[in-house]
């Protein structure tokens, strides 16, 4: 409420009550009267009171008719009512007093009553106000929180985005660099990362191994895919380009690339921190060359014991090196391939991812003709 007086509209047709309740309030409150309900709408054309006191009684239309006019008017709807009933009344409009859940006033007037009673009345809408007010602006406030985490999701999604696509990049090339030490024209680690994620979006379709997949973000392990090889980085050249066969002792210095693959992995931990892209590029790097029935390496695991992303990366890894010439051999034919691949269930290869393959076979040849390189590597 400003400092400023409240303005009090008296509604009566008794002009002695009403010249009553102005002689009371008038020393406090600006006064404005009407002697009936429309006389009272013809003055809200051009003012507001802060409260209009209403005589129940009146010829034409009533105290509660014209109440019913105010909260039918837009302009008027808001403002506080206090009825005025006449004391020998009161029996006669209790019930409809009680319903219209208007305070009241009775009459003749006792001055301190009828103060204290528009005091109140005030007071009680003056806290209304407040109420609706720090509510409205609680929703404003709500609206606009809404609105900036709306904001700052879309923010952190797009620089999440652009880390995503660095990190990707920056794998991409790491891998391709190793690569280029042991391929005369690349296309290696391309085919296995399309062929694994072909081989993922098989397991997911058929609900094959939900259980190790379930938490997997797939573009992310499609990705990690590509640094299975990425411990070649210290083999040597010697080995790596060699054309003719390996010693056993060139072997075994070969096969350390899967530990090699991890030691890197670790050393990007390092600077970062553990993530789910270097968890499962460990993996990769670490189990591909393990075989189902314990013959692979480096740690000779058998059947599950070797992790999901191992049995994957054996079979893209080896479809892979059989269709690519190799400094040793020609290359082999996809049908050729793919029965070498048949042979190896559950001997070399998990046998469910087996049957997976053979039912995706056609996609692992298309993988091929759109991949193109001239493998020379050797694994
Ligand atoms: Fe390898």
């Amino acid at each position: 409420m400003s400092d400023s007086r409240s303005l009090i509209m008296l509604v009566d047709d008794n002009i002695a009550s009403l010249m009553d309740a102005r002689n009371i309030l008038t020393n406090q409150y600006d006064i404005c009267t009407a002697i009936s309900a429309a006389g009272m709408i013809e003055i809200l054309k051009t003012q507001y009171p802060d409260l209009i006191l209403i005589d129940v009684n009146m010829p034409e239309i009533d105290g509660f008719g014209a109440a019913e006019m105010l909260l039918k008017d837009p302009r008027a709807a808001r403002i506080p009512i206090l009825f005025i009933v006449d004391n020998y009344d009161l029996a006669k409009y209790h019930a409809k007093l009680n319903s219209a859940a208007i305070g009241y006033v009775c009459k003749p007037f006792f001055g301190p009553v009828l103060i204290k009673r528009v005091e109140t009345q005030l007071f009680m809408a003056t806290q209304q106000l407040a109420i609706e007010r720090q509510q409205q602006e609680f929703r404003n406030f709500n609206a606009n929180l809404q609105k900036m985490m709306k904001d700052m999701s879309v923010l952190i999604e797009a620089e999440s985005q652009r880390v995503w696509e660095l990190q990707a990049a920056v794998i991409s090339v790491m891998a391709e660099m190793v690569e280029c030490r042991d391929d005369v024209t690349g296309g290696h680690i391309e085919r296995t990362r399309r062929g694994i994620g072909i081989l993922l979006h098989k397991l997911q379709e058929k609900d094959i191994y939900t259980e190790q997949t379930l938490d997997w973000n797939i573009e992310m392990v499609v990705q990690a895919s590509q640094l299975h090889d990425v411990g070649k980085i210290y083999i040597s050249d010697a080995i790596l380009q060699k054309p003719g066969k390996l010693t056993d002792e060139e072997f075994n210095t070969m096969k350390r690339h899967t530990d090699y693959g991890n030691t890197i992995i670790d050393r990007i931990e390092a600077y970062t921190r553990p993530n789910e892209l270097t968890r499962h590029a460990k993996i990769f790097a670490g189990f591909h060359h393990e075989k189902w029935n314990g013959s692979g390496y480096p740690l000779g695991l058998a059947g599950q014991e070797i992790p999901l992303q191992g049995r994957l990366m054996a079979v893209a890894d080896v479809y892979d090196a059989l269709i690519s010439p190799r400094p040793y051999k020609d290359s082999f034919p996809h049908e050729k391939a793919v029965s070498i691949i048949k042979e190896g269930k559950g001997a070399h290869f998990d046998p469910i991812l087996v049957d997976v393959f053979m039912s995706i076979a056609e996609e692992f040849k298309l993988l091929y003709k759109t991949v193109q390189g001239d493998n020379l590597r050797r694994d």
